[in-house]
This record gives structure tokens, sequence and C-alpha cells, in this order.
């Protein structure tokens, strides 16, 4: 039976890869920091399956304990400060998970289990003001966030310590992607909640940021796909994991409320407080070479995507409200 480590498991990415392991027979370890109300929202149905190891980021003995309890055969490192909003008003705190945080990871593998195989969740934002599109591997980095600063710094630690230590170390630099699962300040999922909140009547307005941002949007049930094929891999190595199709914010609202049958424009407000101090203005993902080596192929397009985020959304109000006590 093969062993995982996932950092950031309770996260989007980290509770659909912790599925696909399981379900593929392995034995998955679960990094899981302290938090004065535990959120076990996105795992609750395998919550019973998962080994759990408390450990943060900012700890390399909790990491190097985590590494040593499971001697892991994968070590998938999904942890991070991962909203790039946020990243301007805590800089430092980024810096701290999502830079250093990677070092932290590959020390405790290198330290206690050095011939584990480690992926690092590198991301399109490292473009950022883009050099060329479509964004390749070989796309020079230009990151216009301290959140996208903070992924060039994980994605050459990663290249480095393969480079110099000979460890099996892949970065996977993925575009956007989404789901049910997504946190709520995300916009696909801060669309399609209060969709759902206007159409039962419980939100007037929606106050949004630039709706004029491209994204490259696919669906992160695909994405730990290609983040498993990854390290089956003879050889490690770097790839982008996208689209290939890039959608406005505004597209994104177009299809969302159309779904419930509402036009986007008799609920949307732009508020400056969702306007970024830098933008990154269009992201479009080339994976030529995931698909040509990993095989890695995408099932669900965008509008399927964000008609099933809405629909999901929409169930889960509904519940809630049934759930409420009637006030008499
Ligand atoms: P997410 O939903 O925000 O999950 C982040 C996870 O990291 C959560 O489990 C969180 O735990 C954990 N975490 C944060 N700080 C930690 C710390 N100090 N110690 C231990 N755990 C910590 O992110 P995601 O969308 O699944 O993304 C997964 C990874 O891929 C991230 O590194 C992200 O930057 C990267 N990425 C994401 C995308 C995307 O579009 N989703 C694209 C490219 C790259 P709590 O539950 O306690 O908060
Ligand atoms: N969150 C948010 N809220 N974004 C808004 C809003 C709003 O009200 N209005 C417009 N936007 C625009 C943002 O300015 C950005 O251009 C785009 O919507 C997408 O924003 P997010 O969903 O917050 O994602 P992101 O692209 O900044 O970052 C995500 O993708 C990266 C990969 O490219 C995150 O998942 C990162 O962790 C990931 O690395």
């Amino acid at each position: 039976m093969k062993k995982a480590l996932i950092t950031g498991i309770t996260g989007q990415d980290g509770s659909y890869l912790a599925e696909l392991l399981l379900e593929k027979g392995y034995k998955v370890y679960g990094l899981r920091r302290r938090t004065s109300t535990p959120n076990f929202e996105n795992v609750e149905q395998i919550k019973n399956e998962i080994e759990w190891i408390s450990g943060d980021l900012a700890d390399l003995a909790s990491l190097i304990e985590a590494v040593r309890l499971a001697q892991p055969d994968e070590v998938y490192h999904l942890a991070a400060q991962s909203f790039v909003a946020d990243s301007w008003p805590q800089p430092l705190a980024t810096g701290q998970m999502t830079a250093m945080g990677v070092t932290n990871m590959l020390e405790a593998v290198r330290i206690m289990k050095p011939d584990a195989r480690f992926y690092q969740a590198s991301s399109s934002e490292m473009f950022g003001k883009v050099a060329e599109i479509p964004q390749k591997e070989t796309t020079p980095f230009y990151p216009r966030s301290p959140y996208g600063v903070a992924k060039v710094y994980g994605h050459w630690i990663t290249v480095n310590y393969r480079e110099s230590f000979n460890m099996f170390a892949c970065s996977g630099i993925l575009f956007n992607h989404e789901s049910p699962r997504r946190g709520l300040d995300f916009v696909t999922r801060k669309v399609t909640d209060a969709v759902a909140r206007i159409k039962l009547g419980l939100q007037k307005e929606l106050r949004m940021g630039n709706l004029d941002a491209l994204r490259d949007w696919g669906f992160a049930g695909d994405y730990v796909k290609a983040m498993w094929l990854m390290l089956q891999q003879d050889e490690p190595d770097d790839y982008i994991i996208a689209t290939g199709e890039t959608h406005s914010v505004r597209e994104l609202l177009e299809i969302a409320f159309t779904r419930v049958g509402l036009h986007y424009e008799d609920y949307v407000i732009i508020d400056p407080r969702y306007v970024r101090p830098a933008e990154v203005d269009l992201l479009l993902g080339d994976c030529s070479k995931a698909k040509a080596k990993l095989g890695w192929k995408l099932e669900v397009g965008f509008a399927e995507l964000i008609g099933r985020m809405v629909d999901a959304d929409l169930e889960r109000v509904q519940r809630q409200l049934k759930s409420m006590p009637t006030v008499v």
C-alpha cells in the first residue's frame, strides 16, 4: 500500500486529491493546523479514512515529525496562504507560508525521507504581467502580487532541491481551478454563492472588483489527477495544467446569473475595495506538454463548471433555509 502525505488537505484541492488517492488504495496522511474552530467541511465524507497529523508550515519541527510519522512515498505540498487579494495586507504571513513554507516542507522531506516524491503547488499567478500568450513552461515569470512573488520562490526552491539533492521534486504550474468546494472569497464561488442567495431572496446586490480580468478556469477535480500523474513519471519535471481557454469575470457573471434566469447588470455594483493594487489582466495556459507526456485530459468545461457551482450553492442555501427555525 502506497503512502501519501498531503499538506492543505482541508482546502479545495487537498480534499479532491485525498479522495482520488483513497480510491487508488493509498494510505493518506493529512497535515492539519490547529484552529480555534476545526473546519472539516471539505473532507467530512472521508474524515475517518485519513490519518491526521497536527502541524503548521511555520513550524519546521512539526513538519519533520509529520514526515517521520507518515514515511510517505509521495508528498503533495498544497498548503499555502492562497488568496491573492489578502497577500497585500498580509505580505509577511504570505511570504512565510507560501514561500518559506515550501523550503520547510522540502527540508523535512530531505532530512526524514529523501526518496519521497514531492509535488509543489505552483501557480499561473507567477506569470503575472504575461510575457507571452499563451503561457508555457518556458514563459518568464513577472509576478504582480506578494502571493505571486512567494510562489515564484516556491517554484525555484523546488527546482533547486531537485537539482541540488537529486530529489524527485515536481512543480505543477496550475491555472485557476474551481469547484463547489472553492473558498467563498474567490471570484467564482463569491459569484455562485451570491447568485443562489439573490435568487432565494437573501441578498440584494453583489459588490465586485475588476470585471475585465481574464482567467483560464478549470475544474479542481480534473486538476488533482494531473498532480498524481506528475509523481508517477520516470523523471521529475514541471508542467502547466490549464484548459487553453480564457474567460472574463463579466462572462462568469453572465453565465452564473443566467443559470437562475436573472441579469447580472441588475445586481452587480463595482466597489473599489475589490479592485487590486496591481492586476493580472490575462491568463491563458498551454498544457500541451502535460497532454503529451502525462496523458492528462480535461473533462469539465467552463460553462458546465459554473453551472454545477450555481446548482450546488442553490441546494446548500436551500438546505440552510429549511433547517432554520420558523419565527411565529
Ligand atoms: P485553499 O482551499 O485555500 O487551501 C489551502 C490549505 O492550506 C488549507 O487546507 C489550509 O488550512 C492550509 N494552510 C494554510 N496555511 C497553513 C499553515 N500555516 N499550516 C498548515 N496548513 C495551512 O487552496 P486550494 O485552492 O486548495 O489550493 C491548493 C494549493 O494550490 C495552494 O498552495 C494554492 O496556492 C495553489 N494553487 C491553487 C490554484 C487554484 O486555482 N485553486 C491554482 C494554482 C495554485 P485551513 O483549512 O486551516 O485554512
Ligand atoms: N476574489 C475576487 N473578488 N476577485 C475579483 C472580484 C471580487 O470581488 N472582482 C473581480 N475579481 C477578479 C480579480 O481581480 C482577479 O482578476 C480574478 O477576479 C480572479 O480572482 P480570484 O478568484 O481571487 O483568483 P486569482 O486569479 O487572484 O487567484 C487564484 O488563482 C491563482 C492561479 O492563477 C487563487 O486560487 C490562487 O491561489 C491561484 O494561485
